[in-house]
This record gives structure tokens, sequence and C-alpha cells, in this order.
């Protein structure tokens, strides 16, 4: 989602993008507040820009995102070389506000909800990229006793299905081939009588779009309608993000998640009546208020039963203005616990999702290339239907095909492979 909002302040501003922030004349921080930890990689980003901006204070800098949102103009107060601070719901108005501080030097912090040009900013797309995001929602209506994602991101909004499929068709004619559709609960998404399940019916009557992933969706919100779009689209990824957070029956309901894990293991189930080989992931927080070692186990026995391709653990960590960060300061599970139990369960997950990528070999792959690889130029590298990254030799010509690949070696992160034909 971030890097998703990244991409369009670079459209908004329609600059050209530099790594160097000493040639930039522009500085943006765009941060994330999910936990603590991003919230203060944020604040140690921008100490960074201190003596740039003392040095040249023609130079704007300013913050964007969830933290932005989240402390507002305080963030101006506390650091006076930050010219401006923009919520993520206000991304559009940005060229104002540059325009703003350069004819008036006046200082701004921009946070309000507004939803009237929420999509208009698209973002930029560097050309001979093969796979794009389109963000079909923005903000969130669950309420989960830890997240903040509502209070920054505001409630949901849904972009309309014309709009997604203009924007989707027009990236394909760039040369895309995989579309992601990004919503903080893509599968609830709907408009005018449509649903998540119709999107991708639509979406897989692009021409030349050879594949589309979604995420992240919310367990509740799987539909037989969407399950179904599932295994008619061809099109469509055998990969599903599907966050569950606890195995523990009383943790999901004081995290206020609406579904029990019975009925979650059901619904895996039944994705997996329709869609064999589905690869699935999750998110799990350890260490929620109150969580006990039985509670801890629940989870572990729930990572046995389903067997994760792949997982990503926090640590509970708690955030502003959620009702589990009053739950909190009475019940906290002690930190060496909680890095524990959190160690026992990625240990497990290593071993589960090195298992699962040995067991692939052997197999061919079908593989969108989407360039060479990040640590060996030698190798080009895509990912697996079941969104493994594979890496293999060959022609440089072959980035933006679909080509198969035989799998030659699982290791922990990624495959490895040859070229099948
Ligand atoms: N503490 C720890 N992890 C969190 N997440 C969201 N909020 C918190 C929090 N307060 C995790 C959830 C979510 C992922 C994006 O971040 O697992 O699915």
């Amino acid at each position: 989602m971030n890097e998703y909002d990244s991409d369009r302040i670079k459209n908004a501003l329609g600059a050209e993008p530099t790594d160097n922030p000493k040639s930039a004349d522009i500085i943006i921080i765009n941060t994330c507040a999910i936990r603590e930890k991003a919230d203060q990689k944020a604040f140690s980003s921008l100490g960074k820009y201190k003596s740039l901006k003392a040095n040249h204070p023609e130079k704007i800098v300013g913050i964007s995102g969830c933290v932005a949102q989240l402390y507002g103009d305080k963030l101006l107060k506390k650091m006076p070389h930050i010219d401006f601070v923009l919520g993520p719901r206000a991304i559009p108005k940005l060229p104002d506000i540059i325009s703003a501080i350069e004819r008036e030097k006046k200082r701004t912090v921009e946070t309000s909800y507004d939803i009237e040009e929420l999509f208009e900013i698209e973002p930029y797309h560097k050309e001979g990229k093969v796979t794009a995001f389109v963000s079909v929602q923005q903000g969130c209506n669950k309420r989960c006793s830890y997240c903040i994602v509502p209070r920054v991101r505001g409630d949901e909004v849904n972009r309309s299905l014309k709009d997604i499929l203009r924007e989707t068709n027009n990236l394909v004619n760039k040369g895309v081939r995989e579309i992601t559709f990004i919503g903080q609960t893509v599968n609830s998404w709907k408009e005018n009588g449509y649903k998540f399940g119709d999107l991708i019916r639509a979406a897989g009557d692009i021409e030349n779009l050879e594949r589309i992933r979604f995420t992240t969706s919310y367990p509740r919100d799987i539909t037989k309608r969407m399950i179904d779009a599932m295994k008619d689209v061809p099109q469509v990824c055998h990969h599903l993000h599907l966050p569950v957070q606890s195995g523990s029956n009383k943790v999901l309901s004081m995290m206020k998640r609406t579904y029990t894990r019975e009925w979650y293991v059901d619904t895996i189930n039944r994705l997996k009546d329709a869609v064999p080989d589905l690869s699935v992931s999750t998110d799990i927080i350890i260490g929620f208020p109150g969580e006990t070692g039985q509670d801890f186990e629940e989870t572990m026995s729930l990572m046995k039963e389903v067997e994760f391709e792949s997982s990503y653990s926090f640590k509970f960590s708690p955030r502003p203005t959620t009702a589990a960060a009053d739950y909190a300061e009475k019940e906290t599970v002690e930190p060496d616990v909680a890095s524990a139990r959190l160690s026992e369960l990625q240990a497990y997950q290593k071993d589960i999702t090195s298992k699962k990528n040995q067991s692939r070999v052997g197999q061919v792959e079908e593989v969108l290339v989407e360039g060479e690889s990040k640590n060996d130029p030698n190798f080009l590298s895509g990912r697996t239907d079941h969104n493994r990254i594979l890496n293999f030799e060959g022609a440089k010509d072959l980035v933006g095909k679909t080509v198969k690949v035989k799998v030659t070696e699982g290791l922990l992160n990624s495959l490895r492979g040859e070229l099948a034909v």
C-alpha cells in the first residue's frame, strides 16, 4: 500500500524521481504507522534531513502517509525543518501544497479525509515494468481492535468498476501483464450491485492481461461468488494472502476479527476444494494482550493444521487510539515471552516454507519474467503462479514473457530453476 502511495506521490508531482536527496528539490518521507517500529523509522528518517535543510533552505521537505495523518500539526511544531504534513487521503492536493510553499513559504498541514479526488492520482509507472498495482479501495470499515488503519486512512471508499478497468486496460496497453488489485480488505469491494467476484470476472476479459492477483483479503468477505470467480477465471493466480492473526478463538474475539478459527479453516477448505493447488499465506500477531500460553499453542496448532506457504508474524504493538492499546495497559504479555513465542512460530514457518519449496523441485512452473535477479544479474527473476520467486538463467529479451521453468532447487525465500523449453 505504501509503495503504491509513493508511486502516486511521484506522479502527483510530475517530477523526475531521484535516489540522491542532495540533488532533489523536494524530499518527501512517506510513512507507515501500523506498528510502533515503522512509526519510529519515520522519525529517524526525517531527522536525517535536518542538516540538509539547514544548508539548503530552498529545498522542500515533507512528511506524508499514516504517521503524518496520526500526528498532524504536532509534527510541524516538533520538527521545524519540515515544510508540510500530508495525510494519505490528501495526495491529490500535493501539487497545490507545493505551489503554496514555493509562493508564500507557507508551512502546511493537510490531513482531511476528503474523498472527492481520491482515485484521481494514479501511480507513476516505470516504463517496461510488467507488473503493476491498481487500487480498488481505500480506507477500511473493519474495526480490528489492534489496528490503526481506519483512524489514519479513514472509512472504506470503493472505486468504480469502470475506473478500475480503465486504469487496468491502460497499464496492459503499456505492456503490463500482471495486475494486483489492492485494498485494505480488497474482497469487500463492491459498487452498484457488483461484488468482488464480478470485478475478477471483468478483469479476466481484458485481452493480454495474463495474471490477476489481489491483496489483502479479509476472511469474512470470502463468498461463494468470489470463490467461483477464482475457479473460473484462468488468469487468477493460485495464491491467496489471508491474514488469520491468531488460532485462539478467545484472542480472535478480543481482536474483533468476526470469525472463529473453525470458520477460517472451513473457508480455506472451501477455497482449496475449488482451487486445489491454491497456496495460502497469512499474517499473525503474537503477544496480543491477554494471550496465554494456551492461546499461543492454539495458534501453533493452526499453523500445523493449515501449513501456510509463508507467513508474516509480528509482535503486538499498542497503537494510539486503538481499543487494544487500552487492553495492553492491563494485560501486557511480557516482551521476552512474546519474543520466545514469535521465534518458535517463525522457526516452524521456516521449516514449512523450505519443505514446500523443496517439494516443488522437479516441477515445471510458469513464470512471468519480471527482470534480472536482484542478487545476480546473470539470472532472470519472476514469480510462479503461487507467488514464489523463481530465478533462472536466460536471455534478457524474455523479460515480460511467460516461460516454463523447471525447478532445480528449493531455497528458503526463493526457487532456482532452468528454462524448460
Ligand atoms: N501490532 C502488531 N501487528 C499489527 N498488525 C496490524 N496492526 C498491528 C499491531 N498493532 C499486523 C497484522 C496485519 C499486518 C499488516 O500488520 O498482522 O495483518
